[in-house]
């Protein structure tokens, strides 16, 4: 065994990667339960791609089929259910998971300098997740997912000039048809998991690069032993995978709880309509996103007057999209001189309070049919949501920070 490692590590340095990732790679001693998320997002990732490629095995995708043949997996695929639960049970949990994960991130400030690249990785990660999300929930041609494709899909068409010509290339056609499900399917079980493994290892390349952050935001490299390793620091490798399967075996108990026992979820995981197959003709009475979309898609309603000649539509767009790019630019919104939330001043965490609700609420205000009140909700929620980043600059230099210790506390 040893001959072989040394066969192969002359060869191609398995040695000195496992030592700089795993054994060597130290990380901050005081990570919390929040620390949990990104190696979760990790596991959700691999289940997605295992069950993904079994699915595919009995799967069709054609209009014609595809319905069925889910049908087919649920019912006569010797554990098709299973797999089919794991994959869609798997879906909400990964925006679950990112959802903390980001939150974390947010919360500790982990993409200030030098981290902003991890930041952006992170939120390329998110883009193409909604991407690979919204084109996978067409895939079992029921009513919601053909609605739901033809709602968004029609978005694009809301963007002047080229905003038709730009609907009609994406479906492939004037409507929502077999020739939308082949591409969405080649995109959802080819390209986009491609570039999404792709992203991750470039995020994770970058996050080893400077090392982790903190839930107290010090920098452990400054303070460093004869040896020159952060005295606050310990091997990722065996501390923090032992660490790590305390959360996998939680994460592993709630998630299965969901999949045996509410895989619907009362309709929020799997929506009541997609039991019934895809139809042109009939629109479902209340179209709505999958709960991870909803906040976005609460954004998109809440615009109703035309502007500068423009529709209600294209601006809905404009600030769906705005929502998103802003936190892009997160790490240079952010002027405070300490990262995490424990020692930001006050206007910090009443920000951040301020923040996490909108963003709940709305995601609560895009599932239930839009009233009059409710808009007038969303239109308040959504400034909440984009005045937390505007005004970032202004609250984070004018509060008075506590100042932070040279060595983690706990
Ligand atoms: C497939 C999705 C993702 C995977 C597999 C993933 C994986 C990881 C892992 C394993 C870590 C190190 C452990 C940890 O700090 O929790 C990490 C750290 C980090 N991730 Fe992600 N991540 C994903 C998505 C995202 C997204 C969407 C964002 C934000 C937009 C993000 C931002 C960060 C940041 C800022 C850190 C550094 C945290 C710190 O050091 O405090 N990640 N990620």
């Amino acid at each position: 065994m040893q001959k072989l490692i040394q066969w192969i590590d002359a060869r191609l340095p398995i040695v000195e990667a496992y030592e700089k990732h795993m054994s060597k790679y130290y990380a901050p001693k005081n990570f919390n339960m929040w620390y949990f998320f990104g190696s979760l997002a990790m596991l959700v990732l691999v289940n997605q791609l295992v069950t993904g490629i079994w699915l595919t095995m009995s799967y069709n995708p054609s209009a014609e089929g595809a319905f069925a043949s889910v049908e087919y997996i649920m019912r006569d695929v010797e554990w098709g259910w299973l797999l089919r639960y794991l994959h869609s049970t798997g879906a909400s949990a990964f925006f679950v998971v990112v959802y903390l994960h980001m939150f974390r991130g947010i919360m500790y400030g982990s993409y200030q300098k030098p981290r902003e690249l991890i930041w952006i990785f992170g939120m390329l990660i998110y883009l193409v997740l909604m991407a690979e999300a919204f084109m996978g929930y067409l895939l079992p041609w029921g009513q919601m997912s053909y609605w739901g494709a033809q709602v968004i899909v029609n978005l694009f068409g809301a963007i002047p000039v080229i905003g038709e010509d730009l609907s009609l290339w994406i479906r492939g056609d004037y409507l929502i048809s077999g020739i939308t499900l082949n591409r969405f399917f080649a995109l959802h079980v080819v390209a986009l998991p491609i570039v999404l493994l792709g992203l991750v290892v470039l995020h994770l390349l970058a996050l080893h690069e400077v090392g982790s952050n903190n839930p107290e935001g010090v920098d452990i490299k400054k303070v460093k032993d004869e040896n020159g390793i952060p005295k606050d620091g310990i091997p990722f490798h065996p501390y923090y995978t032992v660490h790590d399967l305390l959360g996998v075996g939680v994460f592993l108990f709630i998630f299965c709880t969901v999949v045996f026992f509410f895989p619907e979820m009362g309709g929020l995981f799997l929506e009541k309509p997609n039991f019934e197959p895809a139809n042109s003709l009939k629109t479902p009475e209340h179209i709505a996103p999958v709960w991870y979309f909803t906040p976005f898609y609460a954004m998109l309603r809440a615009v109703t007057v035309d502007l500068f000649g423009l529709s209600a539509k294209f601006w809905g767009v404009v600030v769906m999209g705005a929502a998103i790019a802003i936190l892009f630019v997160l790490p240079w919104l952010d002027r405070s001189p300490v990262r995490s939330i424990r020692y930001k001043g006050m206007l910090s965490k009443i920000a951040l309070l301020i923040f996490v609700v909108s963003f709940v609420i709305l995601g609560y205000l895009g599932i239930v049919p839009a009233t009059e009140g409710r808009t007038k909700a969303a239109q308040i929620l959504t400034t909440l949501y984009f005045l937390y980043f505007i005004l970032m600059p202004f609250y984070t230099r004018m509060e008075k920070t506590k100042p932070v210790p040279e060595r983690v506390s706990g």
